[in-house]
């Protein structure tokens, strides 16, 4: 191994903080060794606080319809190959009764940006949640909103909120986005939704197209400075319908380097190894609990929508991704001595 980078490795993982320049060395010298030792460290970091647990949670994709044009993903507004679909307030009722006999005690309800979810419908969708599951967390990935709709699905019950924030550099979100989306208005929701009380999940795509080691190193500094309780990332994937088509995916080594980092830098985060990770990778989830992720999203959505949320390229929904494989995700969690619980899975204060 090169000491260099030992040195670096264990003076993250005592100081939980890196220069840029640092985290550059980090991220363009770490080979398999050095990978190895940081995956260890992070395991270790992350079993200090939540042992060999692993949380689950239930993924209902409720509407693929979206306002926005995003040019890199599949649902974006101008790809008429996109089939649309909505569920019905009755349908999300229903995937939460099925994942809660399965043993789930988190929903999350993502979708696009679909203007049928009011301030008013979501209220009464979180209100029914809450009565019929007093005991689980929801989570809402539902996209920019105003300050007083976040505030308002706060006090209806919602426990965390996903937005991902795409990239932390500026210039770079203007490449992956059209001009109606701004990078200052994604950070200023992030802002509100801490200051509505939520738990926030904020994440970046690995090795979307222009994005630099630089830029990496940026991702990185943010984490240290944000400190989202949550943290999604996962390989940029290309979808065939998009701007990016002939773009090359993101790296899976890359992103489980940056797992171990991010669990290193914030050792209570939430950090799912995501779905574009098991995409990607034979065995990706369990790689990614390996570098330092404790949390998996399984696909409760109805069986006959799973195939319209397609974000990416073949993305995964059945096998272990779905939630009525519950039972084989256990399987693969205790094949790398780790046990899938049935808890909310709150960060550790
Ligand atoms: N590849 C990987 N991840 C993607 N997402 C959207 N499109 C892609 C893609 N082509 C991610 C974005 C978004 C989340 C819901 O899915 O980061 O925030």
């Amino acid at each position: 191994m090169k000491m260099e980078l030992v040195t670096l490795i264990d003076k993250l993982a005592e100081e939980h903080k890196l220069s840029k320049e640092e985290y550059i060395t980090l991220l363009t010298g770490c080979g398999s060794e050095e990978a190895a030792y940081l995956a260890e460290k992070a395991r270790a970091e992350k079993e200090k606080y939540y042992g060999n647990n692993v949380f689950i949670r239930g993924l209902i994709e409720i509407s693929n319809i979206c306002k926005n044009d995003c040019y890199y993903c599949g649902i974006r507004r101008s790809n008429p190959n996109c089939e649309r679909y909505r569920l019905t307030e009755e349908d999300i009722l229903e995937c939460c009764r099925e994942g809660y006999e399965l043993g789930f005690r988190t929903f999350v309800l993502q979708g696009g940006e679909d203007g049928y979810f009011t301030d008013e419908r979501l209220v009464a969708l979180l209100h029914s949640i809450k009565a019929n599951h007093p005991d689980c967390a929801v989570t809402l990935s539902l996209g920019e909103r105003s300050k007083s709709s976040y505030k308002a699905l706060k006090e209806a019950g919602a426990d965390r909120y996903l937005l991902r924030h795409e990239t932390a550099n500026e210039g770079h979100y203007t490449k992956l986005h059209p001009a109606e989306l701004s990078w200052k208005h994604r950070m200023e929701c992030l802002q509100w939704l801490r200051e509505c009380g939520y738990q926030v999940g904020a994440g970046f795509m690995v090795g979307s197209p222009y994005q630099t080691v630089e830029m990496l190193a940026e991702e990185l500094k943010f984490i240290e400075e944000f400190k989202p309780e949550m943290c999604g990332i996962g390989p940029f994937i290309p979808h065939k319908d998009t701007c990016f088509k002939d773009e090359p995916a993101g790296s899976v080594e890359t992103t489980l380097l940056l797992l171990s980092m991010i669990r290193l830098i914030h050792p209570k985060v939430l950090l799912p190894a995501t779905t574009a990770l098991g995409t990607m990778a034979e065995n990706g989830r369990e790689r990614g609990i390996l570098a330092g992720a404790n949390v998996v999203m399984p696909n409760l959505s109805p069986a006959s929508v799973r195939k319209k949320y397609m974000l990416y390229d073949n993305k995964l929904s059945d096998g272990a991704e779905s939630a009525q494989a519950k039972n084989e995700l256990e399987k693969r969690m205790a094949s790398i001595g780790c046990t899938v619980v049935v808890d909310r899975g709150d960060a550790v204060k």
